[in-house]
């Protein structure tokens, strides 16, 4: 809801979500001071009057703005857009040079308009060569103001597009610049957003990694000056996600002022949070400058991708389910939107490259026993693909792996009752292929000197109308070779050498190369997505190297990370659960030893881990034990049930103040948007003996009603407990021993049960005490047993009355 008042100071502007109000308004002097933003005001009276910044003198040696406003120091003035060059010393939000040389901005006001829906995009419609993700048409209320502003230094006009999302309370930010002057225009920096907050007790959470620990969640307090995030990869980047808050320093997952930011966007971003010297924290967001910087001829635009601003004054929690909301309803679209995700089984890591027909189809067969949905063929089918130096970039079926081509194997698969995919990586070649070798003018690369490689392979330059043509040519008639409905979209190098060999071989020419490349890749996308609106795509970067809403915009779902392993997953996937929902994020269940880590985990574990994503398994089903493919099989029953709540479920982690004894596990709870269903995943780190007594919290449930409580049944094996068996059995027991083999076939040995029956009210004030845990005094079923890396999960169903 957008409400304008026009009051005798100026117009405001009060931006309300169902749960947070943003507001600002046009200064006597024009510009735009930010006044708020926070929990929903319901009234808004004297909101003007209390939040505009009162000022009677420029402090010390601050610049007076001008002699009609000699009390204005920009400096100290809260602003939804930043300048160079006027006396705000702040890091701007843009900065240009016009014709005359002129480095100064000063962004006035100059009009304003609503508009229903997402506002005008006029350099952003989908199906063009360069295209910008357009989100997503979608039933919740979304209204856009749009405020034109007048650059007063060098002539050109701003429009700032504010839209509203109700009912996920996000506001999205975007910017397009117009060259209105009469000359060449040099673009050095144009954000997304600016959001000027007036104090600086924040700390700063930020989600940093690299290949196989992405989303590793750091904080630090911010103190004076500019802190950055960002990337430079030219992918949004394992190295910095840009996902970031900043929230209250003693925000918990249930309380706490915080706010959450994130960008539609996959390229090189940048994030900076700047504490100025009058206390305020300045926070901007969008494409990294140098990757966007560019020289806009007089009538040309620019426009920016959209910055994702949410607040919650319920902490953590209250935002991630925000952006969790946002994403599912405006970031994610088509036919796979709200649609349950199948099972699936992936050939990498049972086969790599050495896949062939009869491998695949006898994998099929066993995953198919298990219910199994979805059969993916991933790297390895194609061209000369032995190993990772050659092949990329020929996408023709390797005959002498698949006799006859896909379609044979699909059909086979399909005749088995799964579904076929298959793995692609289009946006690159080895230098061996016949693709570089027939069009070496198609790739990024600085002529006459050695370039620089990764995973032996180079870019293709993804913003010649020529290489996307031919892209979706090729990609149309893999998809129309056979029947397949999924596809994963790989992309494993960051850029190097970013060359355009076929654009003007000047600094204009080879401008902004990098954003060129995102801006293809989105057209692309966009023609592909629109000619196969079914094919289900997940998006992956050697993992989660481009896990960002950009992506999201055209595939439902991404690989989260290359690192399976269970243990390494909790942490990987909480990061990932802080602003991307269970229904985006890839999980697979594969071997043990891992293949990253060499780590041992339980079968039991990767399974509730993997569930709390989109469930598949990733290992040769030939090399598993009966035992192991008889869970495999029931747990994938399981998750059938209860996926649609996991998936699209509301997400919570279950970290309490009042519940210490929590931090040697992760919990994690999904609960069905009726609230009547949950599933909740509680996976242990390493186990400490004697501690306090484990309680799990509980959240999200509703008060009123009454659940049903079980906790899935488990079961250990006689070799779990070492030696400390003999201290009670009659015979002895040798580890290793036939014997000891035998035992353990004949006595499984039970695990706790749980199962009971409680208030919503209850649960949610109390959570439930858990078993004692095992400390080595003895054993029966009211012995909780967690060795290291074990997990639990328990489901609950609320009772019809
Ligand atoms: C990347 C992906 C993996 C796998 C391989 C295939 O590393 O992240 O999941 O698809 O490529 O080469």
């Amino acid at each position: 809801m957008i409400l304008i008042q026009n009051t005798p100071a100026g117009h405001c502007f009060t931006l309300h979500t169902e749960g947070t109000t943003y507001a600002f308004w046009v200064t006597e002097s024009g510009h735009l001071e930010h006044l708020y933003y926070g929990p929903r005001l319901h009234r808004i009276e004297g909101l003007l009057e209390t939040q505009r910044l009162k000022s009677a003198f420029g402090p010390g040696n601050t610049i007076a703005y001008s002699e009609d406003h000699p009390a204005l120091t920009l400096e100290v003035l809260p602003q939804e857009t930043g300048t160079r060059g006027k006396g705000d010393y702040r890091e701007p939000m843009v900065a240009t040079c016009d014709h005359l040389g002129r480095r100064s901005s000063d962004l006035l006001y100059c009009s304003h308009q609503l508009h229903p829906g997402l506002g005008p995009m006029p350099a952003l419609e989908p199906g063009q060569a360069l295209a910008m993700p357009h989100l997503g048409d979608t039933p919740d209320p979304v209204e856009t103001l749009e405020i034109l502003l007048k650059d007063g230094v060098q002539g050109t006009a701003y429009h700032l597009y504010y839209t509203v999302f109700y009912a996920a309370n996000t506001i999205g930010r975007r910017m397009v610049l117009e060259n209105t002057s009469p000359g060449p225009l040099i673009v050095e920096k144009l954000m997304s957003a600016q959001l000027d907050l007036p104090h600086s007790a924040f700390t700063l959470t930020h989600f940093t990694g690299a290949w196989a620990r992405e989303m590793q969640r750091g904080s630090m307090p911010l103190s004076g000056g500019l802190h950055q995030l960002g990337s430079t990869t030219g992918t949004s980047s394992n190295r910095t996600n840009p996902l970031f808050l900043l929230h209250a320093p003693k925000a918990t997952e249930t309380s706490g002022h915080c706010y959450g930011f994130n960008l539609v966007y996959s390229g090189n971003c940048q994030a900076t949070v700047e504490v100025g010297a009058f206390g305020s924290t300045r926070v901007l967001q969008g494409v990294r400058p140098d990757s966007l910087a560019t020289t806009l001829a007089p009538g040309a635009s620019l426009a920016t991708p959209l910055a994702v601003l949410t607040f919650s004054d319920q902490g953590f929690g209250g935002i991630s389910r925000h952006l969790h909301g946002f994403t599912r309803h405006h970031i994610v679209r088509g036919p796979w939107q709200y649609r349950v995700r199948p099972v699936l089984i992936n050939s990498w890591e049972a086969f790599y490259f050495d896949v062939n027909k009869d491998r695949l189809l006898q994998l099929a067969k066993r995953a198919k026993t298990l219910g199994v949905e979805l059969f993916v063929l991933d790297d390895g089918w194609f061209g000369n693909r032995d190993s990772d130096q050659r092949g990329l970039g020929d996408w023709q079926c390797n005959l002498k792996k698949l006799p006859g081509g896909l379609k044979p194997l699909a059909e086979q698969i399909n005749h088995l009752g799964m579904d076929f995919g298959i793995w692609v990586e289009p946006e690159m070649a080895n230098p061996d292929s016949d693709l570089y070798r027939a069009h070496p003018e198609w790739f990024f690369e600085i002529p006459g000197i050695r370039q620089s490689l990764g995973r032996h392979q180079l870019l293709l330059d993804l913003g010649l109308p020529a290489v996307q043509d031919y892209l979706f040519e090729a990609l149309r008639a893999i998809l129309d070779s056979a029947p397949i409905s999924y596809v994963k979209w790989d992309m494993n190098r960051n850029m190097t050498d970013v060359y355009s060999k076929l654009s003007p071989q000047t600094p204009e020419g080879q401008g902004a190369l990098s954003h060129r490349y995102v801006l293809g890749l989105y057209g692309l996308l966009s023609r592909l997505t629109q000619a196969f609106p079914q094919v289900l795509f997940e998006g992956c970067a050697s993992g989660g190297n481009r896990f960002d809403l950009g992506m999201l915009c055209y595939m439902p779902q991404i690989w989260a990370s290359d690192n399976t392993d269970a243990h390494s997953r909790v942490a990987l996937q909480t990061g990932y659960s802080l602003g991307y929902p269970p229904s985006t994020m890839g999980a697979h269940v594969s071997d043990v030893p891992n293949h990253q880590t060499l780590r041992l985990t339980p079968l039991a574990t990767r399974q509730t881990v993997a569930s709390f994503g989109l469930l598949g398994y990733e290992l040769n089903l030939a090399h598993q034990s009966v035992s192991d493919l008889k869970a495999m099989g029931a747990h994938i029953d399981f998750y059938k049930q209860w996926r649609r709540v996991l998936q699209f479920g509301d997400f919570y982690r279950l970290e309490a103040d009042d519940f210490p004894e929590l931090r040697e596990s992760t919990g994690w709870m999904s609960v069905s948007q009726d609230r009547r269903q949950a599933v909740v995943g509680l996976i242990q780190g390493l186990y400490t003996p004697n501690q306090p007594e484990l309680r799990l919290p509980l959240r999200g449930l509703n008060p009123e009603l009454i659940y049903r409580v079980r906790q899935l049944p488990v079961q250990h094996s006689l070799s779990t407990f070492g030696d400390l068996v003999n201290a009670v059995s009659p015979i002895k027991l040798p580890k290793d021993s036939l014997r000891l083999k035998l035992a353990e076939r004949l006595y499984p040995v039970p695990g706790e049960q749980l199962e009971l029956v409680a208030s919503g009210a209850v649960l949610l004030q109390g959570g439930i005490r858990l078993h004692q845990g095992f400390m080595g005094m003895g054993y029966n079923e009211q012995v909780r047993l967690y060795p290291d890396f074990a997990a639990r999960l328990f489901v609950l169903e609320a009772l019809d009355n």
